[in-house]
């Protein structure tokens, strides 16, 4: 983001790689550039106090506990775009969602809710592809209504790799 103008850029990290912060730091040093980089953890991201034109939230989401309490915490920072990198279920590259009436008036019993396009997250107990750091994994239908519940407006999705997406959002 410096590199490509931004004023200011801040990077944040508090989780299971401790040296996250210290490999970034080394990077932006190495490369010259004036970076800030703090030692955060997402929920905390309101003790920033500011918003940004632009927030970069890639290959966080599925190590998260509490998702959704992240994603309002960034959107408390997000002043105009968001782009968020997830793994996901397998999808055919295409994001193919149930009609808004329809889910509004959802039952336990309605068939619909067993449809393959049905927001769904399957939660990770133990370890995915041997890491013990993964809580779940959500379908790209879920990605965008948890995203929505979030008050973020998805606007582009695409998806580099079957078990992967990256939505652009905006949030007016
Ligand atoms: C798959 S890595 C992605 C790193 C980086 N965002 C990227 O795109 O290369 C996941 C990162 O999320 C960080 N993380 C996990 N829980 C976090 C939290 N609660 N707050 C901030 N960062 C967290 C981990 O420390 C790890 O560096």
């Amino acid at each position: 983001m410096k590199e490509l103008g931004a004023a200011y850029v801040l990077g944040v990290d508090a989780g299971e790689q401790p040296k996250a912060i210290e490999q970034a730091r080394f990077a932006a040093d190495t490369l010259g550039l004036d970076v800030d980089f703090r030692t955060l953890s997402v929920y905390d991201l309101r003790e920033i106090g500011r918003q940004f034109d632009l927030v970069l939230f890639m290959g966080v989401l599925y190590h998260l506990r509490h998702p959704l309490v992240a994603l309002e915490a960034v959107r408390s920072v997000c002043g105009d775009a968001l782009i968020l990198q997830t793994i996901t279920t397998p999808h055919d590259r295409a994001l193919n969602e149930i009609d808004s009436a329809t889910l509004q008036k959802v039952g336990l019993r309605s068939p619909v809710l067993m449809e393959d396009r049905f927001p769904t997250v399957r939660f990770v107990e133990g370890a995915l592809d041997n890491d013990v750091t993964c809580w779940f994994i959500p379908n790209p239908q879920a990605v965008v209504s948890i995203l929505r519940s979030c008050s973020f407006r998805p606007n582009q999705s695409v998806f580099p790799t079957p078990h992967e997406m990256i939505v652009r959002c905006s949030t007016q």
